[in-house]
């Protein structure tokens, strides 16, 4: 890379531009704010700097260049036509300053998808605010807290999430100030009611879960667990990172919750990955809409001086709820992954049920292909579905917990060799209950063949030998890290000096 990066005050510039544009107009830098040494930026002519970029864009692994099965993360197609839309003029050129009768359109739109995802959820009232799902739990957590807080409550203090939660549950409650309490899963990975009972006491502000569960299995038992909590005087959370699986097919509100997150990146497609972008929703009952940040998207009769203006006979503007929290991002959230979602949501409409059916399907015929392709290839013995002994929904866990006591083969090493194959490896050690645990989601995008082929290098890897799988990935830029250290001491700039 450091052919990249010129040297101080090397004679070579990365353009050149005509004199009467150098000398248009005389930089009116303070003195003292001056460089005093020429910036050490790299010094590269036009199509040297497209070959970088487009060299590194070929290094990198995304949904556009192949298979990502990265259960729980719903990496799902993402129509082009989302991108035409969000960068329609009237939506990518307008400023959050600007006044609402510039805003009419845009507003109607951010109406519109709060209604939407109102509907979808059984929630009252939608927030468009947080930009991740992790952000959508900080603040739904900090609204029921404000509750308790506004009805004397406050020694609530305490959030009760099942040992199969996503780690951002626990963390976002213990931001909030929650004691977390965390309860043990039924033998089949389910939620254990007895053990629910035993900790729900006027102490529990939430309890917080997904469903279906972290292993791709519905909870059943849903409505009597949030029968035990309400009637502990707790509040239901539902993490909506697996919203894919019930979309149109039941909802948070059927199922007794009174607040949601949505994962608008993951349900609704929107280009994401390493931590963003997206963007995080919440969704309350009526007792809890006071709480959420605003400003909201809300509507009224036009007055006469607004009719010429007004979207489908309505006046569209802002309003901030009474007893916000305060605001959790600025502007109105990530409004380019809420246009982008909208886009999406409006060309399926009501056959958003058929997407998260085809995303159930798809997810049991691939864990039923693995088994007959395994088994055809003599090495279903080395895996089991662990507590999946039903049908999954939009997602499912294996365990490599066979393999490696056989033959001493991991989950990161099938993991690392499926990378080798042009796959992107599956989640690994998540959720936890689930030893050796690889888990997968193939979404609703993926086609038929697409699905074989992957059955079938699933397989492959597993007839690997032992030692050449320990030393995958051979086929990628960077080969096996050390993922522990990398996160730790993040390298994020490039050191000049070398
Ligand atoms: C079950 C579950 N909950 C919450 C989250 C957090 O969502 P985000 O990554 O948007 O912060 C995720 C993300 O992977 C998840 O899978």
């Amino acid at each position: 890379m450091s052919h990249l990066f010129g040297h101080n005050g090397a004679p070579n510039t990365g353009y050149s531009q005509p004199n009467s544009i150098q000398t248009a107009s005389k930089p009116t830098i303070p003195k003292g704010l001056v460089r005093k040494n020429a910036a050490r930026w790299p010094r590269l002519s036009e199509p040297e700097m497209v070959r970088h970029y487009t060299w590194l864009s070929k290094r990198n692994f995304g949904i556009d260049t192949g298979f990502y099965p990265l259960g729980s993360c719903t990496m799902k197609h993402n129509p082009r036509v989302n991108e035409v839309i969000a960068q329609l003029p009237g939506i990518a050129d307008i400023h959050p300053h600007q006044p609402e009768h510039h805003l009419q359109g845009f507003l109607s739109i951010y109406f519109e998808m709060q209604h939407m995802l109102e509907v979808c959820a059984g929630m009252d009232q939608v927030t468009l605010q947080p930009v991740a799902g992790a952000q959508g739990e900080f603040t739904a957590v900090r609204c029921i807290q404000e509750y308790f807080r506004l009805r004397g409550e406050s020694q609530r203090n305490k959030v009760i999430v099942p040992d199969s939660a996503h780690g951002t549950n626990p963390a976002s409650a213990a931001m909030a100030g929650f004691e977390i309490v965390e309860i043990p899963s039924r033998e089949d990975g389910r939620i254990d009611l007895e053990a629910l009972r035993a900790v729900a006491d006027e102490t529990t502000a939430a309890m917080m879960i997904t469903n279906p569960n972290t292993l791709g299995l519905f909870e059943a038992d849903i409505s009597e667990a949030s029968n035990i909590v309400h009637a502990a005087g707790g509040q239901m959370y539902y993490d909506g990172a697996n919203f894919n699986a019930i979309l149109g097919i039941t909802s948070p509100g059927l199922m007794g919750f009174d607040a949601v997150h949505f994962n608008l990146h993951k349900t609704f497609s929107q280009p994401h990955g390493g931590g963003g972008p997206g963007s995080g929703p919440i969704g309350v009952k009526a007792h809890l809409a006071e709480f959420l940040p605003g400003p909201l998207a809300a509507r009224r009769t036009p007055s006469p001086e607004e009719t010429p203006l007004a979207v489908d006979k309505y006046w569209y503007h802002w309003t901030e709820p009474e007893h916000s929290i305060g605001k959790v991002q600025q502007w109105h959230g990530n409004a380019g992954a809420v246009i982008r979602c909208w886009a999406y949501y409006r060309r399926y409409g009501s056959g958003l049920k058929t997407m998260s059916e085809h995303a159930v399907l798809n997810a049991n015929y691939l864990r039923h292909a693995i088994h007959k392709t395994a088994q055809e290839a003599g090495v279903s013995h080395l895996f089991n579905d662990g507590a999946t002994t039903d049908v999954a929904k939009h997602e499912f866990t294996l365990s490599m917990l066979p393999a490696k006591e056989q033959l001493g083969i991991s989950a990161m090493d099938v993991a690392k060799g499926l990378l080798d194959r042009g796959y992107m490896a599956p989640t690994v050690y998540f959720p936890l209950v689930v030893p050796e645990c690889m888990m997968i989601e193939p979404t609703e995008t993926e086609s038929k063949d697409t699905l074989d082929t992957f059955a079938h290098h699933f397989a492959e890897v597993l007839k690997v030998d032992a030692e050449t799988l320990h030393a995958a990935p051979v086929t990628t830029p960077v080969r096996r890290v050390d993922e522990v250290y990398a996160a730790r001491n993040l390298c994020l700039r490039h050191p000049y000096d070398e």
